[in-house]
Formats: structure tokens, C-alpha cells, sequence
């Protein structure tokens, strides 16, 4: 009998350990003999930890369980029993490339990567010269999944163009944007989709090495990507012939030290080569001049791991799915005060509404939706007039927002928008690099101003939508750049919220 326990981060935190050591105590006992997987998580978090028993090749769920939850698991009827579990319609409905498969495989189980599709992606490759992989990619109108949107097969063909002895892959695994776990799941649920794709962008670019940026609070994904790695070179997944193949590209991991600013390109860049976090201005664009001044792909973990289905699928095939230059599907991180929380991978062009009610099911707490933040820290936050928005990167963009990295993240009416206001201004003065005036004065200030006007004094909300534009219009990257868009969006939605504090401090 085949036993699934996730081994994903956000299932242990929940206790999947404990459930695991408990099925397997309760197995030994009862004569049983069970093979346990501990899987990746299938994004379901309100579930975790999900167990699931394999009967007659139909994977069924219990959930969410407790090691005291798992006396009477073998039997009949168990009271978490959630029947066959690709039936919960939060599953069922969704569109599952790049996510195809998490929470199914054993993540460090080459041969049964294989066996659901892995590697036909960098067989077919192979075949292809180094002009035909970036025309597929180009074809697929994939796009950057870190935040900015900018079209990876123009990227590619960037470093495919550049002349030098050495090119390089960097992964970007910081995923410092709040709310989001998407690169951590891929990592920690399918590690070699990661580096197959990462493989491809090599022989497609002519770049034989790769690094993974990977931050220092995902230790589960280090562990797991480090194994990857290693049962990658031990196989000829990786190494000087790939798939035996005449084509070579190796990679490492790297760990990050946690400065939100080192997950934007050049700053990361600037780190993996042992130096201080700080943001390089562009040109020269790291395409040409990137790691060690070489020509280099920076990509997110989620824009990589999608490589594989397009080479696997074809190009028109994941090109199908989505809504006007927002092509495929987009793995939506549903956090904060919803109900159903987690990932939910779907084609582009579903209504915030839709995500946020009808996938999320609504608030939490039962009480009503106040403000949505789309993309992170530096995302607009968004009121329920907004809710007919499709999620694309135009779409957002033109309602004053930005997708981001897909996070989505929900408040209710108790939430209070000064105080998210103050904060995104914080955390800019915390995390911002230092390099540029707008962002490094501009944000200690925006707080100071914030202050101000919660404290009685009008005159200062001109001042703040002028600092503001400085911000948008003066700084280096988008962290001073972007900060103004949770600051405006929560003053504009919730005006009363600044007045409110202001007239309970007078
Ligand atoms: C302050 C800041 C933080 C960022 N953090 C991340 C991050 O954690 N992960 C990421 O993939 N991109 C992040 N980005 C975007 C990267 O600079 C870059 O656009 C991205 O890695 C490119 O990959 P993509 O084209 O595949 O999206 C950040 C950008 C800024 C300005
Ligand atoms: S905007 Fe902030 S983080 Fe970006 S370069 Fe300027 S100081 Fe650094």
C-alpha cells in the first residue's frame, strides 16, 4: 500500500512529521505493509498535512490530519476522509502545467519524474539547435514570472547573441515577496523540473553553467535542491554530456543571507559574487554583462520550471492557454485572511473576484473582503470595485497595479490602510539597497509623513503624494520605484482610514 505524507515546508509546519512517524508506528503495528512517499505538497494548505492512501491506482485523501487523526487511516470510513483527492474541485479545476507534477511524484525519485513526463522537455531540446530552443521559448510567449513580465525568449536571445567564452544560468529563488511560496513548492515538490529547465536554457543559450539563488530561511528547499543536484550529476542529467548527449552544463546552489532588494537581478548578481547587495545601474543589461561580467540569464524559479512543459507540450500548446500578451497559465499564491488558501495554477484572465471569493471562498474571518494586495510588497492594493479585473500583466497594469509574482494576498474590514501604508513605506527604508537618494531618504521621510498625517496633520497628504512621484519617477529599481503603489492605492481606497486615525489622535 502506497501512503503519501508531504514533505513540503508548509505541511511540517503543520505537523506532517509527526503524522508521518505515527502512520508508520501505527503500520508496524497493525502488520501492515505500507511504502511511504513523502511527496510535495498539493498546494491546498487549509488541507495540510493531506495524507493520501493509493487504492486501486486512485489516490485518496485525509485531511487535514494529526498523528492523533491517524488510528483508523486503514480502515473503512476515517471521519477526515476526503475521498479520491484529484476530485476536490480546488484541484480539479485547475490547469496544471508547471505544477504538473507537484504533490503527485517523489520529489528526489528520478525514474518516477520520468514516468510523469519529466525529461521529454531536454530530450527534444537536444535535438534542437541553440536559435531553435529560444524561437520555441519566444513562441510560447512565456514571461518572467519574478515580477516584471519581460518576455523570456527576448532575454535569451539577448545571451544567445552575445559572443564569450562563458555564459551563465542564474536561478532567482529569493522569493522575498510576501505571501508567495510558489519557487519554495517547485523546489520542494518537483527539484528536477527546476534544473531540466535550467538545463535547457544552457544548451539554448550556449551556457554551461548554472547557479540557483536560493534564500536562507528555505532550508527544506536548500536540502532538497542540493540532493537534486547531486542525483542529477550521478545520472547524467547534469555534467560534461548531458542525457549522453555532446551538450554539457552543470549547476550549483547558492545561499542567499535574506536582503529583500538581493532578489532583484543585478543585486542578486552582485551577491553571488561575494559582494554587498547593492543594485548595479543598467546598462550594461546582465544579459550581456551579468555574473562575473559574463553574459547571463537571470530567471525566476517559477519562468525555468515552466521550460520543461513548453518543450514537452510544444509551444502553441502552452501558448493556448491565457489572455492577450499574457500567455499560459500563472500558479496564483492565495494568502492572508482567506479562506482557502494556497496555489492554484490556472490560465491567466480569471477575475480578481473570481480568485479571491470563488477559488478563496472569501474572507476567513466570514467578514468582508476590505483590500487585496496583488504582488507582494510593492503591489497596489486593491478594493472589491476592482474585483472585475482579469489577472494579466496588462490588465493590472492599467488598473494601477502590477501582477508581480502571483501573490495575493486578503484583508478584511478590520484591516487598517494607514497602518499598511506606514508599512510599505517601512520596509522600503528597511530593506532599500542604499545606492540611490529617493528611495534611501525618501522612504525613512514617507514614514515620517505617514505619521504626520495620521496624527491630525493635513497639509501633509500633498506632501506625501509629492514624495511619492519623486519615488516612482527617481529611483534606481523598483523598490523605491514601486513602493508608492501599496502608499497610494490604500490612501485612495481608504482615505477615511488616515482621517479616522487622525481624528481619534485629535
Ligand atoms: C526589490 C526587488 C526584489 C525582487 N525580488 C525578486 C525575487 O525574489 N524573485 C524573482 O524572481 N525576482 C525578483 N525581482 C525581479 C528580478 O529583478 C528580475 O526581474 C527577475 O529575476 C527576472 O526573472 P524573470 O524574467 O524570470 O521574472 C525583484 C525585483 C526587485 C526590484
Ligand atoms: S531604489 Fe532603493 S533599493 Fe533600488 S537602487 Fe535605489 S536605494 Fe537601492
Amino acid at each position: 500500500m502506497k501512503v503519501y505524507v508531504p514533505r513540503d515546508a508548509a505541511a511540517r509546519a503543520l505537523g506532517a512529521d509527526a503524522v508521518a512517524r505515527a502512520i508508520e508506528a501505527m503500520a508496524a503495528a497493525q502488520g501492515h505493509e505500507i511504502t511511504l512517499i513523502r511527496n510535495g505538497s498539493r498546494g491546498m494548505i487549509w488541507l495540510e498535512p493531506l495524507v493520501e492512501i493509493e487504492i486501486d491506482g486512485v489516490r485518496h485523501g485525509f485531511g487535514p490530519m494529526t498523528a492523533a487523526d491517524v488510528t483508523g487511516l486503514f480502515d473503512e470510513r476515517h471521519p477526515k476522509a476526503l475521498g479520491p483527492v484529484e476530485d476536490i474541485p480546488f484541484l480539479a479545476n485547475q490547469t496544471r502545467l508547471t505544477f504538473q507534477r507537484v504533490g503527485v511524484i517523489d520529489p528526489l525519485d528520478l525514474p518516477d519524474y520520468e514516468a510523469h513526463g519529466g525529461l521529454a522537455g531536454l530530450r527534444r531540446a537536444l535535438g534542437m539547435t541553440g536559435a531553435e530552443i529560444v524561437a520555441e521559448v519566444t513562441e510560447s510567449g512565456l514571461r518572467g514570472r519574478g515580477g516584471a513580465g519581460f518576455p523570456t525568449g527576448i532575454k535569451w536571445n539577448t545571451v544567445l547573441g552575445a559572443e564569450a567564452a562563458q555564459k551563465y544560468i542564474v536561478c532567482n529563488a529569493d522569493e522575498g515577496d510576501s505571501g508567495t511560496f510558489a519557487d519554495r513548492m517547485i523546489m520542494e515538490g518537483d527539484p528536477f523540473c527546476l534544473i531540466e529547465g535550467m538545463a535547457i536554457a544552457g544548451i539554448g543559450v550556449g551556457a554551461t553553467r548554472g547557479y540557483v539563488y536560493l534564500r536562507s530561511e528555505y532550508p527544506d528547499a536548500i536540502a532538497v535542491m542540493n540532493k537534486a543536484v547531486r542525483i542529477a550529476r550521478e545520472t547524467g542529467l547534469l555534467g560534461a554530456s548531458l542525457l549522453g548527449s555532446d551538450k554539457a552544463f552543470d549547476m550549483e546552489i547558492r545561499v542567499g543571507a535574506g536582503a529583500y532588494v538581493c532578489g532583484e537581478e543585478t543585486s542578486l548578481l552582485n551577491s553571488l559574487e561575494g559582494k554587498r547587495g547593492v543594485v548595479r545601474a543598467k546598462p550594461p543589461l546582465p544579459a550581456l554583462e551579468g555574473f562575473l561580467g559574463r553574459p547571463t540569464v537571470v530567471n525566476n524559479v517559477i519562468s525555468l520550471a515552466t521550460v520543461p512543459v513548453i518543450f514537452e507540450k510544444g509551444a502553441a500548446h502552452y501558448r493556448d492557454f491565457g489572455l492577450g500578451r499574457s500567455r499560459g497559465t500563472i500558479p496564483l499564491q492565495i494568502a492572508g485572511n482567506v479562506k482557502f488558501g494556497g496555489l492554484y495554477e490556472t490560465a491567466f484572465g480569471t477575475t480578481l473576484g473570481e480568485i479571491i471569493n470563488g477559488i478563496g471562498g472569501g474572507t476567513a474571518s466570514g467578514q468582508p473582503v476590505k483590500a487585496v494586495q496583488v504582488g507582494g510588497p510593492l503591489g497596489a492594493y486593491f478594493g472589491p470595485e476592482q474585483f472585475d479585473t482579469p489577472f494579466g500583466y496588462e490588465e493590472f497594469d492599467g488598473a494601477g497595479g502590477l501582477i508581480g509574482h502571483a501573490g495575493i494576498t486578503v484583508f478584511d474590514e478590520t484591516a487598517d490602510m494607514s497602518r499598511l501604508a506606514r508599512f510599505a513605506m517601512e520596509f522600503c527604508a528597511v530593506e532599500s539597497c542604499g545606492k540611490c537618494t529617493p528611495c534611501r531618504i525618501g522612504a525613512v521621510r514617507g514614514v515620517e509623513t505617514i505619521d504626520r498625517i495620521v496624527a491630525g496633520d493635513a497639509t501633509a497628504v500633498p506632501l506625501l503624494e509629492d514624495l511619492c512621484e519623486t519615488m516612482k519617477d527617481g529611483s534606481l529599481c523598483a523598490l523605491g520605484g514601486f513602493t508608492p503603489y501599496p502608499v497610494l492605492s490604500a490612501l485612495r481606497l481608504a482615505p477615511e482610514d488616515f482621517t479616522l486615525a487622525r481624528e481619534a489622535a485629535e
